[in-house]
């Protein structure tokens, strides 16, 4: 099985001087519910941000669906769906236009019928 997300040797230390990652290395496989575990501060939200290109990779590797992150950065975040953990939608929002909205964030024109099949 060929893996969605390959990260390899990679690490980052933040312009603070922090080191957050150390030499990470991790496939996840195509098809694969992969829960990344850890204790507060071990450093999923720079793991996460990297994969999205929220937080910039400058040591190590990281491909998305077989694209590399920096230099097919428009092809790897296509396979992307982010669920931040912070609620960022406008909670007063209609669905409806909420899902309208975020088609545009892809580069999508609106599409009413689209949405209203789903
Ligand atoms: N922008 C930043 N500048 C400097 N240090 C940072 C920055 N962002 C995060 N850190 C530090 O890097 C380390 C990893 O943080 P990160 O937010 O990735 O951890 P986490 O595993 O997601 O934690 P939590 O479980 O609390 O969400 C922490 O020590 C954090 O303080
Ligand atoms: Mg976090």
């Amino acid at each position: 099985m060929s893996s969605i997300i390959s990260i390899r040797n990679v690490s980052k230390t933040y312009a603070s001087g922090h080191r957050a990652l150390n030499n990470i290395n991790l496939e996840i496989e195509r098809g694969e519910i992969f829960a990344l575990l850890g204790p507060n501060g071990a450093g999923k939200t720079t793991l996460i941000s990297m994969i999205c290109g929220i937080v910039n990779l400058e040591e190590g590797d990281i491909e998305v669906g077989g694209h590399d992150i920096r230099t097919a950065f428009r092809a790897a975040r296509s396979q992307i769906g982010l669920v931040p953990q912070e609620l960022t939608a406008e909670a007063f929002e209609r669905v409806w236009n909420t899902v309208s909205y975020s088609r545009g964030l892809f580069g999508k024109k609106a599409n009413p019928a689209h949405i209203e099949k789903y």
